[in-house]
């Protein structure tokens, strides 16, 4: 097989840390909790699970395939297979709109960041000490309320997003990913132990785990699909990048179970932290966006050395965000780099500076956009670029991948990808990816669009 992009990564255990650190980030602690609240709870969390498993897995299997076999850039990558397997290297198109969505994404990504980035001052200097719901929720307003404060967090993180990528990923996100993504972990066990002791965690648990499927609706179900696809990191071609720098000998079924078991033990055990809090303190499960951001620091607000534990508990969120971050700008690099030339260091400046331009959209529509409905309905500007990225072109993306990994890209390769041969499990996939994933996909978008 040929490997043309230069190794990234210095070990198997460091790719799979890496992958896993794309996946866990913002998307399972701020949006997975605030998501299921607002879709009822565990009726949401049943779906997204059905979705992880049946649609989620598969593309990533299929992205993570492709991205290996092309070896280069998410364009080149679908341009190179298209042209010989697809009939066209117009197929490139498909990594082409994944650039842009990524962009898009990394612009508001980063703007969430910033919240947590100005969290870790605020815990550490005990606002949150003795604070109850109606305290929290109104330190999160005035975050909100203070474009200029907004944009220096912005500012910051997307800084550090371009110093990753442009020093190369290697060093940095390795170590971030091995060490401190566990560390994230254990904290959020703790959390979840914390809600035991104090919260109402029979209730949480109930709200989040027991559902009531009646409550299933076409918009349910495409929102827990987009959920599912950010979550796992599929749909945009970050995948199809770090799938260009995957040694060969990387069990690909293997890879991705593992991500999609770490990615979804840290949304539940998220879910499972806010939750008993929401009850307890009688906060409102269907909060929007803000949601984490006002339960947990009155968690933090309670217990001993919370000052502490929740500066920690937002920097490390800071830091799961950033290995997230770094793999949503470098696939724009790495087409950027291998399409036009020029450095690395000047194109995740250059791209950085952009998605930070646009990240200014979703800061103005926390405050003086806050009543700005662009297309009329009740979503803000923020809302309508969340619900183009995450619920129409992740799905779109990753439902072409699956159409060309399962349709297009011969089975002899496709079997050589997957490792195992002509196994049931691989028969499995397939099928999940011709038929189960494109069809869902499809299905639940042609229901919401007409
Ligand atoms: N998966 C990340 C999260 O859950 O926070 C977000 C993300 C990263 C989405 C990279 C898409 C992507 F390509």
């Amino acid at each position: 097989m040929v490997q043309q992009s230069a190794p990234l990564w210095s070990s198997r255990f460091a790719f799979v840390m890496a992958a896993v650190g794309s996946a866990v980030g913002l998307g399972n602690v701020w949006k997975f909790p605030y998501m299921a609240g607002t879709g009822g709870g565990a009726a949401f969390v049943a779906v997204y699970v059905g979705c992880v498993l049946l649609v989620g897995v598969p593309i990533l299997v299929a992205e993570l395939m492709l991205g290996r076999r092309g070896g280069k850039d998410p364009v080149g990558t679908m341009a190179g297979l298209g042209a010989r397997f697809g009939g066209t290297p117009a197929w490139g198109l498909v990594g082409g709109a994944g650039v842009l969505t990524a962009l898009l994404v990394l612009s508001f990504y980063s703007v969430i960041a910033g919240w947590a980035l100005a969290y870790v001052p605020k815990a550490l200097g005990g606002v949150f000490a003795g604070a109850d719901g109606t305290a929290t929720q109104a330190a999160f307003a005035g975050l909100l309320g203070s474009p200029g404060t907004l944009l220096a967090w912005h500012t910051a993180f997307m800084a550090a997003t371009v110093f990753v990528v442009a020093g190369g990923v290697r060093g940095g996100v390795e170590r971030a990913s091995t060490w401190l993504m566990p560390a994230l972990f254990a904290m959020l066990l703790a959390l979840v132990g914390y809600g035991m002791v104090a919260g109402d965690f029979a209730r949480g648990a109930t709200y989040l785990l027991k559902p009531d499927f009646s409550k299933i609706d076409g918009g349910l179900v495409l929102a827990a699909a987009g959920q599912a696809f950010f979550s796992l990191s599929v749909g945009l071609g970050t995948m199809l990048a770090y799938g260009s720098y995957l040694p060969a000998d990387v069990s690909i079924p293997r890879t991705s179970v593992v991500i999609a078991l770490c990615d979804t033990a840290c949304a539940i055990l998220a879910g499972l932290a806010v939750f008993p809090i929401v009850f307890a303190y009688g906060l409102d499960p269907s909060e929007g966006p803000g949601l984490v951001f006002v339960t947990l620091p009155v968690a933090f607000g309670q217990m001993p050395a919370g000052a502490l534990f929740g500066a920690v508990f937002f920097a490390l969120l800071v830091v799961a965000a950033l290995t997230s971050a770094v793999s949503l700008l470098e696939p724009v690099v790495a087409w950027g780099t291998g399409r036009h030339g020029g450095s690395r260091k000047a194109w995740a400046a250059g791209v950085g500076a952009v998605a930070w331009g646009l990240g200014l959209l979703t800061i103005f529509s926390f405050n003086i956009w806050a009543d700005v409905r662009p297309m009329g309905g009740d979503r803000t500007v923020f809302d309508w670029i969340d619900h183009l990225t995450s619920s129409v072109m992740l799905p779109l993306g990753g439902a072409l991948l699956a159409v060309f990994a399962g349709w297009a890209l011969p089975k002899e390769v496709s079997a050589a990808e997957f490792g195992t041969g002509d196994t049931a499990l691989f028969r499995a996939w397939r099928f999940l990816v011709r038929v189960v994933a494109p069809a869902a996909v499809l299905g639940v978008l042609l229901d919401r669009l007409t």
